[in-house]
């Protein structure tokens, strides 16, 4: 479907909701392109993020998550998969709420669980309980996603699903 988007689209949640993989699928539907800044930052800097957190700390990474998201939203008009942190800064919230149209991707505990487990590539969730640790940055994190524009359930649905309740949510 060819659309003219406005504004380009964030997706924002936590990690293992499927922001990467809804994002690629919606960003084909719409016919623009994808960008998963992650995989932005990491090319960037010759480095996994695992690496960056432990090299360079991570205070340093969330500047990078800023900069990029920053650079992108300010050059093209795309679909945007983020890190599970980004949105929890205060300034790349900002930023995202002001130029882009943000979207929750919510799932439950037991579901971002299982999915989490299956990779060792998140260093937030290494060297503890992953289950613990999980559910204290769920606690935390999940009122500030709530701030996105609009909330779309991930659990249950295959991808193409959320896709579809992404359009109609933002009533593309
Ligand atoms: C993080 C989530 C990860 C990655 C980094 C930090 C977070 O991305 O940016 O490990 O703070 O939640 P995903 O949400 O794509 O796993």
């Amino acid at each position: 479907m060819s659309v003219n988007l406005q504004k380009s689209i964030v997706l924002v949640g936590m990690m293992g909701c499927g922001k990467s993989a809804v994002g690629s699928r919606l960003a084909m539907k719409l016919e623009v392109p994808f960008v998963d800044i992650d995989y932005e930052i990491e090319k960037n800097e010759g480095m996994p993020i695992a690496e960056i957190f432990k090299e360079k700390g991570e205070p340093h990474f969330r500047n990078l998550e800023k900069t990029t998201i920053s650079d992108i939203l300010s050059t093209r008009i795309c679909v945007i998969a983020t890190g599970g942190g980004a949105f929890i800064n205060e300034e790349t919230r900002a930023l995202i709420k002001e130029k882009a149209r943000s979207v929750y991707i919510q799932a439950d505990f037991e579901v971002l669980l299982e999915r989490v487990s299956r990779k060792n590539t998140r260093p937030l969730l290494e060297g503890g309980d992953k289950a613990a640790i999980l559910r204290d940055l769920m606690e935390k994190r999940c009122p500030i996603y709530e701030k996105a524009d609009i909330m779309v359930d991930s659990s249950s649905g295959a991808h193409n699903v959320v896709v579809d309740k992404i359009i109609e949510g933002l009533g593309i």
